[in-house]
């Protein structure tokens, strides 16, 4: 039997075998501490903090997109913590993608450094020679915001460090870096996997049995836990996470073709564009481009301008949701970005519509 590719996958990922009168997937528990006798280790269900079944019917799923262990944490930056901090020792040499998303660096910084672990930042091209002799390796790709690709194979490749790719922008539809060589994938699920704007979620896919057990326990004694409405509302989402991201793909292609065309925008960077300077790695290791384009308004005075006239693209932050969304990064600091920059992210909306208010918006002058 041939394997159900990915888009169907998704539709029915988690769900529980059929049982006469029961849902599709079953309501999310909310319980703190279950029915309790004798040795709470071996008992279905203890207390929240130990597990949920709800987390475990959305772990078996979008750890099955990945053949993987996923284990869930309360946001994308809870799972970037565990991963950290079950990982690396004082003395331990991380060698890190100065531009990854700017949340891990500051913690990084504030928590890991002080406690004695040496953080080696390098630019894309000093990535690999970074990772040459240190204990972990962290890199996002594409990155966010400025969307470099990195090789992860090579890069896993050529070196003995522990190789973390953090995915959100992809995903996990999108790409697999366990098979190109990662030992830890993490996933922000705020973004495209739960989709709608409303909740925030994270987790870290793994093969290593060994290294889920760690991070379990990272999580129940941090207790950076998920709530069980998130988590039901997110595999409440996960069905329709291929046709969204197809749309969301097809339109950020539409809108970056569009902006590369016009000669009053720089520096407009997709992966999916032939142009861009990582399209042929991506081509080689994605299934799609994402929904992310990012590009520069030559001053925040334009950006600005171009996010209050736009109709269709909601000037908030964040990206993977259906609604179009884009803003003006440097608000924000901690990126290496002008004040000109935009990170635009393509929602669902129909292709015609969008292009026409993204030209709109961007023809108004004042
Ligand atoms: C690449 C990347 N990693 C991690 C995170 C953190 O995720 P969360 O906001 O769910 O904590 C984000 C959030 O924007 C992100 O963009």
């Amino acid at each position: 039997m041939t394997e159900d590719g990915p888009g169907t996958r998704v539709v029915r990922a988690g769900l529980p075998e059929p049982e006469q009168g029961e849902p599709f997937l079953p309501g999310p528990v909310f319980a703190a501490p279950y029915h309790l006798s004798g040795d709470p280790y071996t008992a279905p269900a203890s207390y929240l903090r130990y597990g949920n079944p709800t987390w475990a019917r959305y772990e078996e799923a979008v750890g099955g997109l990945e053949d993987a262990e996923a284990v869930l944490f309360s946001s994308g930056m809870a799972a970037a913590a565990a991963v950290l901090f079950t990982i690396l020792q004082p003395g331990s040499v991380l060698a890190m993608d100065a531009g990854c998303y700017h949340g891990v660096r500051a913690l990084t910084e504030a928590h890991l450094q002080s406690r004695g672990v040496k953080v080696r930042l390098a630019a894309p091209v000093g990535l690999a020679d970074a990772a040459r002799g240190a204990d972990v390796l962290w890199l996002e790709s594409p990155s966010n915001p400025e969307l470099e690709v990195y090789d992860i194979e090579a890069l896993a490749s050529g070196t003995d460090a522990l190789t973390v790719v953090d995915n959100t922008t992809a995903g996990p539809l999108l790409q697999r870096p366990l098979e190109l060589g990662a030992d830890y994938v993490l996933t922000s699920a705020t973004k495209q996997l739960s989709g709608h704007a409303d909740l925030l979620l994270g987790y870290v896919s793994t093969r290593g049995p060994e290294r889920a057990d760690a991070l379990r326990v990272w999580r129940r004694y941090a207790g950076a836990i998920p709530g069980p409405f998130e988590t039901w509302l997110a595999h409440r989402s996960l069905p329709t996470l291929a046709l969204r991201l197809e749309r969301a793909c097809d339109n950020a292609m539409a809108i970056a073709r569009l902006l590369a065309a016009r000669d009053d925008v720089d520096g407009v960077r997709y992966p999916g564009l032939p142009s861009d300077p990582g399209h042929e790695v991506a081509r080689k290791q994605m299934r799609g481009y994402g929904m992310v384009v990012s590009f520069d308004l030559g001053g925040a005075e334009r950006a600005e301008r171009f996010l209050a006239a736009a109709r269709l693209v909601t000037d908030a932050t964040s990206f993977g949701s259906v609604h179009t969304c884009a803003e003006r990064r440097a608000r924000w600091g901690g990126d290496a970005v002008t004040e000109g920059f935009i990170r635009l992210s393509a929602g669902v909306e129909e292709t015609a519509d969008l292009l026409a208010d993204v030209e709109r918006a961007l023809n108004v002058r004042h």
